[in-house]
């Protein structure tokens, strides 16, 4: 596996790859890596076949961090990263550093400026700036023809879709399913900060998701209901503190007050220094 970390070294290896005709696959990551980045990893090899070229960069972007956020305490672990990676047959890793991505007088950003502002967008302001942004810096030192995002991170993701589709920039974004504990909660970096009963009470987020898929199976449809249905459910822990619950369409991520048909459920809850965000489609189509 190549460790590659210059900017210039990264992009003249994805031009030799696709000279001979390999797929280049990337998985962006901020590191840390669990059991949800290693599904985006065994996604991306597929996609990539057995002769493309699978990237995975690992870089803590600094542009996607509030300032009152965890950048200085994010969780790292470069070896543990590297192991991972290699195997699962990542064939290089890309970490750039903080003033090769940012050089100084940087200011270029990119918006995508309607998704950006729903759910998490509202109390992270910048946060979705900043991830466009490396986002786009990142495919352009890559060159990716696919790349490939979690689920989990559902605002993210469409944001990614959007601008790629906006900006015609011939990447191809694959979306993986959330990867969870047994008990439900998803994976994430920041469970790290989890203590056990604080691990405990996390549990009640999928349990809340759980919950609206369930209510509106059987028949619940106003937005509102389902909403206070989940606040229950949270509130039982007295270290969750609910930052937000959302029904909203799935594209546009507009609140909807009535389930005509499918929704994006969403929500994030701080439980001590863990600020956890988690969501699920809800069908009225489906049965409990
Ligand atoms: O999802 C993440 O880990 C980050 O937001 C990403 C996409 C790597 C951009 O920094």
């Amino acid at each position: 596996m190549e460790i590659i970390k210059e900017v210039t070294l990264m992009q003249a290896r994805s031009k030799a790859a696709k000279a001979e005709g390999q797929k280049v696959v990337f998985v962006p990551t901020m590191g840390f890596l669990h059991d949800g980045h290693r599904e985006l990893i065994k996604t991306g090899r597929k996609a990539a076949g057995k002769d493309g070229l699978l990237v995975l960069s690992i870089f803590v972007n600094p542009a996607q961090f509030g300032p009152k956020e965890d950048l200085s305490t994010y969780p790292r672990d470069m070896d543990r990263d590297l192991k991972m990676a290699g195997e699962e047959g990542v064939d290089a890793v890309f970490t750039p550093g903080v003033d090769d991505v940012y050089p100084r007088g940087f200011e270029t950003f990119v918006e995508v400026t309607e998704l950006q502002k729903h759910l998490c967008g509202e109390r992270r302001p910048g946060h979705f700036r900043g991830v466009a942004t490396v986002v786009l810096k990142l495919f352009n030192m890559v060159m990716p023809d696919s790349a490939v995002f979690g689920k989990k991170d559902y605002q993210q993701l469409k944001i990614i879709e959007r601008m790629a589709r906006d900006l015609n920039l011939g990447v191809d974004i694959i979306g993986v399913d959330t990867v969870r504990e047994s008990d439900g909660l998803a994976m994430s970096s920041r469970n790290a900060y989890l203590s056990e009963p604080e691990r405990r009470a996390a549990r009640s987020i999928p349990g809340s998701l759980k919950a609206a898929s369930d209510g509106v199976a059987t028949g619940v449809r106003q937005a509102r209901d389902l909403i206070e249905i989940m606040k229950k459910i949270i509130e039982k822990e007295p270290v969750a503190v609910i930052e937000y619950i959302r029904v909203c369409d799935k594209e546009s991520l507009e609140d909807l007050d009535t389930i005509e048909d499918e929704a994006l459920v969403a929500l994030a809850v701080s439980i001590g220094r863990a600020r956890l965000i988690d969501n699920r489609i809800v069908s009225i189509r489906l049965r409990a």
